[in-house]
């Protein structure tokens, strides 16, 4: 983890947010979003697909797509603790051969990971500063298909993600939260072949599935 950048995050989401949000995974399932990118990556109608799911946390996305439709996966995420407790719960059902995980800032080893059928990243590019890097990175790992959740670019989220900079700030935590322009978003992706083709919102989510044309 040689980056500032990835060593903030891997502070950031450290062994307590990652047992509870397994904890809370566990008894409730998926969250909202995350419901909406699973929506998502199966209207593609794929059989024994491969994922990278990037910043996937506890890794909620796969545990579910392994039931149906996704053979294997690699994760890549900047938290150590994450993985541990994506680890647990992959091995708990019995998924350790199937999935690669690795420890790393993804824009640093995207080169070196083979190309998945879906990329997915969700609650991610809000995460990292530099979005067009990570985009980047993302797409030319794809396929087929991307499928991410952002913030809506409105006031809502806007304000609610100015609090919470500031409480960071405040704080002295150098962690921040982005509300990256979705406009860009979607055009640097589009210019590195991928096509929006379906978007849908909950209160502060953005989720879009793009494609490969
Ligand atoms: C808000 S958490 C979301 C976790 C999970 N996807 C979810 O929605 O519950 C952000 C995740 O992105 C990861 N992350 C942020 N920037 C990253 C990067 N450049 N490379 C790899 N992982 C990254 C963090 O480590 C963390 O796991």
């Amino acid at each position: 983890m040689p980056c500032e950048c990835c060593k903030i995050t891997n502070d950031q989401f450290g062994k307590d947010t990652a047992e509870a949000d397994l904890k809370e995974y566990r008894r409730k399932g998926p969250a909202k979003q995350t419901r909406l990118i699973l929506e998502a990556v199966r209207s593609l109608n794929l059989k024994d697909a491969s994922l990278l799911d990037v910043g996937g946390g506890i890794g909620a996305i796969y545990h579910e797509l392994m039931k149906d439709m996704v053979s294997h996966a690699t994760h890549v995420d900047a938290s150590s603790a994450y993985l541990t407790a994506a680890k647990q719960e992959t091995e708990r059902r019995g998924n350790a051969e199937k999935v690669n995980f690795i420890h790393a800032d993804f824009t640093d080893v995207a080169e070196t990971i083979p190309q998945a059928d879906v990329v997915t990243l969700d609650r991610v590019v809000c995460c990292y500063p530099d979005y067009k890097s990570l985009l980047k990175a993302a797409a030319s790992r794809s396929s087929r298909a991307l499928v991410m959740a952002y913030p809506r670019e409105n006031g809502l989220s806007r304000f609610v993600i100015t609090v919470m900079d500031w409480f960071l700030k405040i704080s002295r935590n150098p962690f921040r939260v982005f509300v990256h322009p979705v406009a860009e978003m979607n055009a640097l992706l589009r210019a590195e072949g991928l096509q929006r083709k379906s978007l849908s919102r909950l209160f502060v989510w953005e989720v879009a599935l793009y494609q490969r044309s």
